[in-house]
């Protein structure tokens, strides 16, 4: 079956359906996911949004913070448009119905009335969250926001294979990128989508790691296809490793988010001693590069197989309602977090690198645009700062569509 459209989008994620809600003032979108719609990265994000809306907070800071976690090959013009589009990206959210938890007791009139909370790498308090389900709830208000768009129409379980371009079709014409090959996983047809602009948002790789805190959609697809078209693609050896992961043999990808630590857990051996203090001056909340290898360098010295994450001298009330699907996940596997200490060890969580773009989302071919982890936009560098991830993508996902907007669509 050969299908046309205005815009196709490849991935359901954040960055796909920001794009999609936008791109629907201008014509038709087609996004296809290759699994469930909610099948993606952005369902599972814990921590939260990075954001400086605190009068205490700068951007100056949050932009030395994402230099220093990304170990000086951040693009310090790209670091600084992101952490400056941030406030607008928040309200965007709240605007298509998101819901972020507020300041506990409420905030004096006038102020910042959200709950701000801490992750490894910050300085300051700057991240938004929804309880600890940050990502179910953006995917939950952004899919609901576009099911009610008649612009935007959903095929799961579509599974992208290869893009199309003229140039593999026509060599001696100019190059642009024409719409994608996609198998219908229910059918086994494969069908041509054929549209002006393609937008390649299908996430990360991590899923190329036996231990990962990744779903298994998250296999690099939108990479490799754009590598095969012939796309720059960059820093793919800059795969981030989340220090802690939930360490039991029937939990799958379950992790602990670094909000944990944020608010007051501690890293412990086996034996009770904490640890991070002698690996750097932050401790529990330097980088996340620097703990995850922290973690790993006293697991081989040791010879142990986890080390403990401890939040329970908090109190418990506190912690069943700041972590919730933290607290309900652990308990089903026979841990009490407010008891006991969390088993944890590092996984690979993050790609940091991918399709190189620039300051638009445009990557080398005409007309494809890479928006969200799939990226290499040059925020992260060599390790991304937590929770600066969905702002990427919300922060791509408007300029690609502010791009489109201002420039003429080619007739297919
Ligand atoms: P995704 O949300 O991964 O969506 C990818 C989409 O592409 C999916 O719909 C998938 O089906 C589709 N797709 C892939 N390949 C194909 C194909 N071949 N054909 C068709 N469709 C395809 N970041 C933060 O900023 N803050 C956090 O708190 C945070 N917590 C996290 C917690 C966890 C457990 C994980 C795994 C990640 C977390 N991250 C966090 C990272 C962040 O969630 C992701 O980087 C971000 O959500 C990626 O969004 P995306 O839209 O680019 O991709
Ligand atoms: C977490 O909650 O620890 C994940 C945050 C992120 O990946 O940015």
């Amino acid at each position: 079956m050969e299908i046309r459209t205005d815009f196709l989008v490849i991935g359901s994620g954040v960055a796909g359906l920001s794009f999609a809600l936008k791109a629907a003032s201008l014509g038709e979108v087609i996004v296809i996911s290759k699994l469930g719609l909610t099948d993606c990265n952005t369902n599972y994000a814990q921590g939260g949004i990075a954001a400086v809306l605190d009068p205490e907070d700068s951007f100056a800071s949050h932009i030395q913070d994402t230099l220093t976690a990304g170990a000086g090959i951040c693009h310090p013009d790209i670091v600084q448009l992101v952490v400056e589009s941030a406030p607008e990206r928040i309200h965007e959210l709240i605007d298509w119905g998101v819901s972020f938890s507020p300041k506990p007791g409420g905030a004096p009139p006038g102020e910042n009335v959200f709950d701000l909370t801490q992750e490894g790498g910050h300085t300051h308090r700057r991240i938004l969250h929804a309880d600890d389900l940050t990502g179910a709830e953006i995917e939950r208000a952004l899919l609901e926001r576009a099911r009610s768009d008649p612009n935007i129409i959903f095929r799961e379980h579509h599974f992208a294979i290869n893009l199309i371009t003229s140039g593999r079709i026509d060599p001696h014409s100019p190059n642009r990128c024409l719409g994608a090959y996609v198998l219908d996983t229910a059918t086994g047809e494969i069908h041509t989508f054929l549209t002006p602009v393609t937008i390649l948002a299908t996430g990360g790789a991590g899923k190329v790691y036996l231990y990962t805190s990744n779903p298994d959609i998250a296999t690099g697809d939108g990479i490799a296809m754009a590598y095969r078209s012939g796309c720059r693609v960059a820093n793919l050896e800059f795969i981030q490793f989340h220090p802690t992961c939930l360490f039991h043999p029937q939990a799958k990808s379950f992790l602990i988010s670094e909000s944990v630590r944020g608010e007051g857990g501690i890293l412990r051996l086996p034996n009770g001693t904490p640890f991070m203090a002698k690996y750097h001056p932050m401790a529990e909340l330097a980088p996340r590069d620097i703990v995850a290898r922290a973690i790993d360098s006293e697991l081989k010295r040791t010879g142990e197989d986890y080390v403990f994450l401890d939040i329970s001298h908090k109190r418990p009330e506190y912690i069943k309602e700041r972590f919730p699907n933290i607290f309900r996940t652990c308990l089903s596997f026979g841990i009490d977090i407010t008891q006991q200490p969390i088993p944890v060890v590092p996984a690979a969580h993050y790609t940091c690198g991918g399709v190189v773009t620039d300051s638009w989302g445009r990557t080398d071919i005409p007309y494809l645009y890479a928006i969200g982890e799939v990226a290499c936009t040059g925020l992260h560098g060599a390790n991304r700062l937590a929770s600066n991830s969905l702002l990427e993508a919300l922060t791509f996902s408007d300029r690609a569509f502010r791009d489109l907007a201002s420039l003429p669509r080619p007739p297919l």
